[in-house]
């Protein structure tokens, strides 16, 4: 029996709060009660609101007599073509989270802590942004690619923008994370899928035995779910391959020395090739460090410091460890005194390096 939502104020308005779709018992209002309400309230019959919704009618009918669960993509679509804001959207998601309760599922949240210092790469964070309006408007999943010399910062653009993402209320439903080891290493992707697998629930004995087999399973375990698959480090796009999900409501960031050729043709990927610092970024990573009022009595030494650094992040940070460490001041901040010249301006030359092997 579709249950009356009596102990409820139902809005229209984009929702403050969760609650505000719950009953008293914290139960999610009755879905087709409300959408039929609606629905009438607008004068449209069922036919007229399967043709705007590009649901069936029975399908649409079922929901209302509570006979099936909506999907979030129908109570989105309920929400555009009713004009209702969040409304269908919440009450479904609701509805998915205590489903998914009931059924056991886990919720892995494998971020590494964001860096302390982080500074800049605006630019970066807002074209990684698009793989979630890309959820909306695809069947692809999207996947972003951040390619770039070593210690350019590559991890720590991908974990920032994931906590970023998170904290705005995406990949509800888990953030998985995978150190890929590199060219050198090179995990294998059917280790890695067992550890995926492993940390969505499924127990050892029921990870599948070939390679094909483990990949299907991830891709079954993400269906439908909004989950977050930050790969890091990767060594070429085949390694990528058998770990992407199927579904768009996923998203993929992979981080990679590599450009990763052939990645692109397989899915929806938003590359971006990351260089070093804007000039401004690399002091402000000095003062963050270092202190505001050392680094700014001396704007010859930290200048002087970004330059020799190539204003290459791992650089930076490396020098400024030094400062701090040995408690260098004032005019003794100069890149003699920290032995910069050998070994971080060799790094440069190395990041230069690796700029060629990514242009070519
Ligand atoms: N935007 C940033 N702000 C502050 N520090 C940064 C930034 N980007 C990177 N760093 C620092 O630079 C160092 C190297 O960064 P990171 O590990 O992300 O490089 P990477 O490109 O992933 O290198 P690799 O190819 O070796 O994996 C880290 O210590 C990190 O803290
Ligand atoms: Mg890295």
């Amino acid at each position: 029996m579709v249950r009356k939502p009596s102990q409820v104020s139902i809005s229209t308005q984009i929702p403050q709060q969760r609650e505000r779709y719950t009953n008293a018992d914290g139960a999610p209002v009755a879905f087709g009660y409300l959408l039929r309400s609606h629905r009438k309230q607008r004068g449209l019959s069922l036919a007229q609101f399967s043709t705007l919704v590009h649901f069936d009618r029975g399908h649409i009918s079922k929901i209302e007599t509570g006979k099936r669960n909506p999907s979030v993509a129908f109570a989105e679509a309920c929400d555009r073509a009713l004009s209702t804001g969040n409304t269908f959207t919440t009450i479904a998601l609701t509805l998915e989270s205590a489903t998914r309760q009931q059924q056991g599922w886990v919720q892995p949240a494998q971020l590494p802590a964001a860096i302390p210092h982080f500074v800049g790469r605006a630019e970066q964070l807002s074209c990684l942004d698009r793989l979630l309006l890309d959820q909306e408007q695809s069947l692809a999943t999207p996947v972003g690619v951040i390619s770039g010399p070593p210690g350019v910062g590559k991890t720590a653009l991908a974990v920032q923008w994931a906590h970023q993402a998170v904290n705005d209320g995406h990949f509800a439903d888990g953030q998985l994370f995978v150190d890929l080891q590199g060219a050198g290493k090179k995990a294998s992707p059917f280790d890695i899928l067992a550890g995926l697998l492993h940390a969505l629930g499924v127990p050892a004995d029921r990870i599948p035995e070939t390679l094909e087999q483990r990949s299907a399973a991830l891709r079954s375990h993400l269906h439908g779910r909004k989950m977050l698959l930050l790969l890091d480090n990767a060594a070429d796009a085949q390694q990528v391959y058998s770990l992407l999900p199927g579904s768009p409501r996923c998203a993929v960031v992979v981080t990679s020395r590599s450009w990763l050729p052939g990645l692109m043709s397989k899915a929806g990927t938003v590359p971006l090739l990351l260089t070093e610092l804007h000039r401004s970024d690399a002091i402000r990573l000095i003062r963050e460090i270092i202190g505001e009022t050392r680094a700014d009595t001396y704007p010859a030494a930290a200048s002087t410091i970004v330059e020799h650094c190539g204003y290459f992040p791992l650089a930076l940070v490396l020098a400024c460890e030094r400062i701090v460490h040995h408690q260098y001041r004032g005019a003794d901040v100069s890149t003699a005194d920290l032995n910069l010249t050998e070994e971080d301006v060799a790094l440069h030359h190395a990041f230069e390096t690796s700029y060629g092997i990514l242009r070519d």
